[in-house]
């Protein structure tokens, strides 16, 4: 009999046979996803990753196939030659192969399994790390076979769509010169520079400058990133960028090139047709009226900045606002959520757990009265009316009150807004989204941030993203007098509530540089040590250039619907930075470290 893969090579998958097939003699290889002993006859459901083919072993074939039948098993990998047949009334509508069974004439078992610590099915309960922990079964399941195809799909989509953008896919390197600054870098020992140590490149980002200074124009790479920082739902120590660089652009150039990268990816994998350009606002306004740079558009409830009339109120009455520090803001629950006082109690937990020493709040009445709130009496009857004119308070809304410093009011009010809207349905839970319908995707370019940010440790300015950012020309005059005020050519792609690209213009004009660095205590010596290579390639006629980087996993997770970035990456790590499958990261032999000169001074807490 003929040999199954040498000779008998595979025909179809396992899911693509229908009724025009019946008739045909295929060849099937698989796993074994479900059997059925009918007396006789063994029924079988063959998986592999474009779907399920039921096979049956039926009573008449040899003794050798039905004994091979009888011994099948979960995840048994299988080879079957059989013959296309009708289900006639039996069909299954579920499946797309369910009109057609194969009934099996030759049959091979290529590899018995274990019985397999979980089933190979989408709705299972079983806890993360036990999937982690044997993640090429996890991987089985068809709900991340799909997203990996997916992502196998987004990377030709961006392939095709950059090239013939005329972007070049290039390389850059990942074991690199420490560079200070930005997110914190692994750091990898250097054995034949005995005391050196390499980076884990954080991002292509000096590399992909020099390709502008050498004349590459549009560079493009889909690149791995490596990032020593805590991990969260949305972070992982590596992960993947699509990485742009543009030369002789501006920005609404980047964002020309990035949104038709988009559409072409929300088209191909969604059949979604998202309108362009996308929205922009500016930082400042989206930290007004939202109190972070990702706001989740797909729903209102904006902050209300009230710090002007309590000032003009004098506090307005209420002890506590008389000197509210610096900024005081208000946040409104709707009188339609039907907020209990138990819940609106629970939200003062919630900010306490954020640092907030509380969350002062007021029921507004049918008179625009305050009850419920230790403020109901002080508050002044003129600071009342403004407030709850600024909020646009209707009877029965809930206002929650936050301040003191700018930053923290920000990400209590703004993590606040984004529970609020989950609670009060605004933002559609996982599985009841609409991913075809356009509105479900709410993108924003956030855009001119300041160029530093103010370093309470340090007390100094430090760049907000990093120091080859271009400020405003309108803002250079403040770069040595109020650096607070700079604004720069730096922007982020938000969807839905998640920062998924980030870049800039950058700077390539040497006196400008030397001011950047000035303002942020960096002398002319130590910005040579630190970025010399950069410094000097940009004085060999470097061209005005500019560019972004897209979070590859971010993407994935939003497109496929996944709640974390574990979901869509085959082999994660858990939020401790560890791999439950291979146990790294794991010790070092002794050996090893002594070829390094390395010695561990790590101390196992007792
Ligand atoms: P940035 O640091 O903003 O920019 O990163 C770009 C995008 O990468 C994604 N991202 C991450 N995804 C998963 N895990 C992480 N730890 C993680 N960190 C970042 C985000 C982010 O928007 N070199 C610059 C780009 C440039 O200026 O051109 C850079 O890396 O979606």
């Amino acid at each position: 009999m003929a040999e199954f893969i040498r000779e008998l090579k595979r025909t179809h998958t396992c899911g693509e046979l229908t009724a025009k097939d019946i008739g045909k003699e295929v060849v099937l290889f698989g796993w074994v996803h479900n059997r059925r002993d009918h007396g006789g006859a063994v029924f079988i459901d063959l998986r592999d990753r474009a779907g399920l083919t039921q096979v049956v072993f039926e009573e008449d074939i040899s003794a050798e196939l039905q004994a091979a039948a009888h011994e099948l098993r979960y995840e048994f990998c299988i080879g079957v030659r059989g013959k296309v047949v009708s289900r006639g009334a039996n069909l299954n509508p579920k499946l797309p192969t369910g009109e057609i069974e194969v009934h099996a004439i030759q049959g091979t078992i290529f590899n018995r399994s274990e019985t397999p610590p979980f089933l190979i099915e989408d709705k299972i309960d079983t806890a993360e790390e036990k999937r982690l922990h044997y993640r090429y079964l996890d991987l089985r399941r068809p709900s991340l076979q799909r997203v990996l195809m997916a992502r196998s799909k987004m990377n030709a989509v961006t392939r095709h769509s950059l090239e013939s953008l005329g972007f070049l896919e290039l390389e850059t390197p990942f074991l690199v010169k420490y560079t200070p600054g930005g997110a914190r870098n692994f750091l990898v020992p250097a054995r034949l520079t005995p005391g050196k140590f390499y980076a884990l490149a954080e991002s292509p980002q000096l590399f992909k400058q020099l390709f502008m200074v050498a004349g590459f124009d549009k560079y493009f790479q889909i690149v791995k990133c490596f990032r020593d920082e805590d991990l969260r739902l949305d972070r992982q120590l590596e992960f993947t960028q699509i990485d742009l660089e543009m030369s002789f652009v501006t920005q609404e150039d980047v964002f020309e090139s990035v949104e038709v990268l988009i559409a072409a990816l929300w088209r191909e994998l969604l059949g979604v047709a998202l309108p362009r350009p996308f929205p922009r606002m500016k930082f400042a306004d989206s930290m007004r009226e939202y109190g972070n740079d990702k706001p989740d558009l797909r729903f209102g409830m904006k902050h209300v900045d009230i710090s002007e009339i309590i000032r003009s109120h004098q506090g307005g009455g209420v002890p506590m606002w008389q000197s509210f520090g610096q900024i005081l803001k208000a946040l409104k629950i709707p009188a339609s959520a039907n907020f209990s006082r138990t819940e609106t109690d629970k939200l003062e937990e919630i900010a306490k757990g954020m640092g907030a020493k509380g969350l002062a709040r007021a029921k507004v009445g049918e008179n625009g009265e305050w009850t419920q709130s230790p403020m109901a009496k002080s508050i002044t009857p003129e600071a009342r009316a403004a407030i709850n004119a600024a909020c646009e308070a209707r009877p029965g809304d809930i206002l929650l009150f936050q301040f003191g410093k700018e930053s923290l009011v920000h990400t209590v009010l703004a993590n606040l807004r984004v529970h609020l809207g989950k609670r009060l349905g605004l933002i559609p839970e996982y599985g009841t989204r609409d991913p075809e319908k356009a509105e479900s995707w709410r993108f924003l370019w956030v855009v001119d941030p300041p160029l530093f940010e103010y370093n309470e440790e340090l007390h100094h300015w430090v760049a907000a993203h990093h120091a080859f950012t271009r400020p405003h020309d309108e803002s250079v005059q403040y770069l040595d007098k109020d650096p607070g005020k700079v604004l720069c050519h730096r922007y982020d792609l938000v969807l839905n509530g998640f920062e998924i690209a980030g870049g800039s213009i950058r700077l390539h004009d040497p006196v400008v540089q030397e001011k950047v660095f000035a303002a942020m205590g960096i002398s002319h010596e130590e910005a040579e040590e630190k970025f010399g290579f950069l410094l000097r390639a940009l004085r060999f006629g470097a061209p005005p250039h500019g560019g972004i980087a897209l979070g590859m996993d971010r993407l994935a997770m939003l497109l496929s619907g996944a709640e974390s970035l574990r979901d869509v990456i085959p082999f994660p790590k858990t939020q401790k930075g560890t791999d439950l499958m291979t146990e790294a990261p794991g010790d070092a032999d002794p050996k090893h470290l002594a070829e390094l000169h390395i010695a561990s001074t790590y101390k196992p807490p007792a």
